[in-house]
């Protein structure tokens, strides 16, 4: 394989040969709109959202490859070739033993953790994700977060801010004792945290430091190449390492996985769960059918096993990765040019804006976050989300949690956007930020029991 040479700017390995045409709206349309979905971005049509940066989850667009692969297709109930192709690629690329389908991230996170948590467990992971630490309570287990303090910090540039802080480990192992930890739960590119990476030598010594205790690590790879691409960037050693090779050898400090190929692996619905443990892929085995389907299919359809198997190939070429998290970086420098506060360094999966900074005159129980969010797509049709006081909730007692981090999540999905679609978002967001004293906050007017950024409305104030 030629090496990519960085001195030069990045350009897709790729060219169009379909698209999606997309209704253009006007601002009344979309001031209606908005008002419609009570100021939610989760509550818009999709017809209605020009620039759609909601999430980086199933909104890929596949290959030319992937889409032939669909129709190779195998849709036998049992034995389907088509999950052969899968877990070969799973095994060549990721190097993991055993491997189990299922139909998304969430599907094997739910799995894996009925089959190692006891009631009572410890789980520490760097950072949570939502559904990987529901999952995790509800087997009974306790998260801790682990990850180190400058990853709660939006200013701190530190270049691997998923990097785990052993010490608060050590302590978490003093105190409860390691056979009350089933495994230390680690992801690459760390999503909550923007998009920020773990460095090989990081999990290198947790690695080394969990062997002795006896406690597994469980990888949520669900962006291991991005992170990989980051290893590469910016860690000594790895500079002249092929994406492919840091993605292998960054599975192998570790005994298991999690993945939702809805990411990395450039399909729109898929995931699995993987490991290196003969008993734990038994029951695994065993507990696939219960929940999602027959061990050959969990939950999926033949064809998309086949587009997952070429997807992860692909996913690990370095020219493709560099293309796209150089798009994220793209976004990223245009906005800062424009003087809008950003987390720092820019992450792999999005750009994720400090709506405080952004803000500054409302109080976070004016909902910061959500009313940019809604103000970026009056202004321009894009779509992004909110991750600040709405999807934090409340807590036992009620009372809102005031999350330190107060962010709109500008997430980009894989070969679905050009440079000039980055150019108008950044446009869109300097505009509003011109504006942003003239901006007022919301009020909630509708708050369901679970999950509530989901479904919420507000009003203005
Ligand atoms: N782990 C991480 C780090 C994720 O980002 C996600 C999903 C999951 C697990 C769950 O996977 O959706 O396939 O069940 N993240 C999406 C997002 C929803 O928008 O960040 P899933």
């Amino acid at each position: 394989m030629t090496k990519v040479s960085y001195k030069r700017s990045w350009a897709e390995p790729y060219r169009m040969k379909m698209v999606e045409l997309l209704k253009m709206t006007t601002r009344p349309q979309r001031v209606k709109a908005m008002k419609e979905a009570g100021f939610n971005t989760f509550l818009l049509r999709s017809e209605d959202v020009y620039i759609d940066l909601l999430t980086d989850s199933g909104t890929n667009a596949m290959s030319d490859r992937q889409w032939s692969a669909f129709m190779l297709g195998d849709e036998a109930y049992a034995g389907s070739s088509s999950f052969y192709r899968m877990e070969a690629a799973i095994q060549k690329y990721y190097g993991y033993k055993y491997v189990i389908p299922t139909h998304q991230g969430r599907g094997a996170e739910n799995i894996l953790s009925k089959i190692l948590i006891k009631p009572g467990d410890i789980v520490p992971g760097n950072m949570y994700f939502t559904t990987t630490r529901l999952h995790q309570e509800l087997a009974g287990g306790k998260f801790y977060d682990i990850i180190i303090d400058e990853a709660h910090d939006a200013l701190s540039e530190h270049p691997f801010k998923g990097n785990v802080d052993l010490s608060k480990l050590e302590v978490l192992v003093k105190k409860y004792g390691a056979k009350k930890i089933p495994y230390v739960s680690i992801a690459t590119n760390v999503n909550m945290a923007g998009g920020q990476p773990i460095s090989m030598q990081n999990l290198r010594e947790l690695h080394t430091y969990c062997q002795s205790q006896g406690i597994r690590i469980i990888h949520d790879m669900t962006r291991v190449a991005e992170n990989a691409y980051f290893i590469q960037q910016r860690e000594k050693g790895y500079e002249k390492k092929s994406i492919k090779d840091i993605v292998k050898e960054l599975c192998s400090l570790t005994d298991g996985a999690t993945m939702s190929a809805k990411k990395d692996a450039l399909v729109n619905i898929g995931g699995f769960l993987a490991t290196n443990e003969r008993e734990v892929y038994e029951e695994a085995r065993n507990m696939v059918v219960v929940y999602e389907g027959l061990h050959t299919y969990g939950g999926l359809a033949g064809r998309d096993m086949e587009a997952i198997a070429v997807g992860i190939g692909e996913s690990v070429d370095d020219y493709h990765q560099h293309a796209r998290v150089g798009q994220v970086e793209y976004l990223g420098h245009q906005m800062m040019n424009y003087g809008i506060p950003i987390v720092k360094p820019i992450g792999g999966h999005g750009i994720f804006v400090d709506a405080k900074a952004f803000l500054p005159h409302l109080t976070q129980d004016q909902f910061p976050a959500q009313t940019l969010a809604a103000e970026m797509y009056i202004d321009s049709g894009v779509r992004t989300m909110e991750r600040g006081i709405v999807s934090a909730g409340r807590n036992e007692k009620g009372e809102n949690y005031y999350p330190k981090l107060e962010l709109v999540r500008f997430t980009i999905p894989r070969r679905v956007y050009t440079q000039a679609h980055m150019d108008v978002i950044a446009e869109s967001a300097a505009t509003v930020f011109n504006r942003r004293k003239k901006i007022k906050g919301l009020k909630m007017v509708y708050e369901p029991k679970y999950l509530r950024f989901f479904q919420a409305r507000f009003e203005r104030l």
